[in-house]
């Protein structure tokens, strides 16, 4: 069975594709290395000892796409590709709306073009907004303080619009919680450009000496120490969740989302904490001010994944903070 997975050099997307080859699934991926380079590639197949295709093809380009589904016999997509950067999005919204929103809306209409119904797509908890924790389902979505949000929040209700026209689609939406970690092997993992925007990247840049300190956003926050909790998945756990997606998407049809975390909230001290265990380093931190627009605290219920899709997460905070911090020591200057 071949899968075409989006954004496939991408951080989430190259350690599914590892997932993928592993099960034996044939991977064709699109990337237009916005965000990643070719190696990346190189390094998912070494890890695997198997092959996968690429297109260097950005997923607004129709015809780039037309030519990769007529080269190939896609039975399902994975979509990652995307841009994710918070802040960033406020910024430059119509880039985010024109590269998310108009790239999805070419994929969808290709996939039709070649038949082909049968997708898992990269949401994110930050559709859930303001509502209260942990986060269930089918709780309110659309409530989002992003252009980011909102572009994930708009790709899930094309995709269920697409399904109430089509009922022949299998649509799979996961909902991501705040992946972090890296490939046990130290090839692959999280290498975000320039200063990261996300906690776990920026702790293990500061403990290698990459960046002088770490700030904490904010210690007065209602939780345990005055940080704000989240739901930490490790990377491999979330690349697994995709094949059970794709496994449900395979013998069934409709439009669901499912929340992908683990359940448990931890504060930005207790990760450094975690951080400062795996490294055997002190980490050089100050608590600064709230960054705008951070909830406080969030985490998933995930019991409709682990039932309806039979996914469970394995793996705890001090391995996510192993296997980082093993990534950056082997990658130093990140993948080349
Ligand atoms: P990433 O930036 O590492 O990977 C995205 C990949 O998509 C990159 O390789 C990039 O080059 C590629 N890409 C972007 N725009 C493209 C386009 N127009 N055409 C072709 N390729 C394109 O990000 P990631 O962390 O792996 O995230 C993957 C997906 O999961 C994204 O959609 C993201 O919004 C979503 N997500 C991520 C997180 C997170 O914290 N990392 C949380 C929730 C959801
Ligand atoms: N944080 C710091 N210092 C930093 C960076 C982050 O204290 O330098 C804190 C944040 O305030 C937050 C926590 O660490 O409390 C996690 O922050 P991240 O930026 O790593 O992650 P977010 O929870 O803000 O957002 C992430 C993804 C979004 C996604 C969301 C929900 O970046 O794309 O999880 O899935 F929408």
């Amino acid at each position: 069975m071949a899968i075409l997975v989006t954004g496939g050099a991408g951080y989430i997307g190259s350690h599914t594709c590892v997932e993928l080859l592993e099960a034996d699934y044939e991977v064709v991926v699109v990337d237009n290395y916005y965000n990643s380079v070719p190696e990346v590639l190189n390094r998912v197949e070494k890890i695997t000892g198997k092959k996968l295709k690429s297109y260097d093809c950005d997923i607004r380009d129709k015809e780039g796409l037309r030519k990769v589904f007529s080269e190939n016999k896609i039975d399902a997509v994975i979509h990652f590709a995307g841009l994710k950067a918070v802040g960033e999005s406020t910024k430059l919204p119509l880039t985010y709306y024109d590269n998310n929103i108009s790239g999805s809306v070419v994929l969808f209409e290709i996939m039709n073009e070649f038949n082909c119904k049968k997708i898992v797509f990269s949401s994110s908890a930050t559709v859930y907004g303001n509502n209260p924790i942990p986060y269930k389902e089918d709780m309110p979505t659309g409530d989002v303080s992003s252009p980011y949000g909102r572009t994930k929040h708009f790709i899930e209700k094309i995709l269920e619009d697409v399904y109430a026209s089509d009922n022949e689609w299998s649509i799979s939406l996961l909902r991501y919680f705040n992946p972090i970690g890296a490939h046990s092997s130290g090839l692959i993992g999280e290498d975000p450009n320039g200063i990261p925007n996300n906690l776990m990247p920026y702790i293990s840049r500061v403990a290698i000496g990459k960046l002088p300190q770490l700030t904490v956003f904010g210690g007065d926050y209602d939780t345990k120490d005055g940080t704000c909790i989240r739901d930490y998945i490790h990377v491999v756990d979330l690349a697994k969740a995709h094949l059970c997606a794709v496994a449900k998407i395979m013998d069934s049809t409709g439009c669901e989302a499912y929340n992908i975390g683990n359940g448990v909230g931890y504060s930005v001290l207790d990760i450094i904490h975690a951080f400062e265990k795996a490294s055997g380093k002190a980490l050089n931190y100050v608590i600064g001010d709230r960054r705008a627009g951070d909830l406080p605290a969030f985490y998933a219920d995930a019991a409709k994944a682990n039932t309806e899709l039979n996914w469970h997460a394995e793996l705890g905070i001090d391995k996510m903070c192993e296997d980082t911090w093993n990534f950056q020591t082997k990658n130093p200057d990140g993948i080349k």
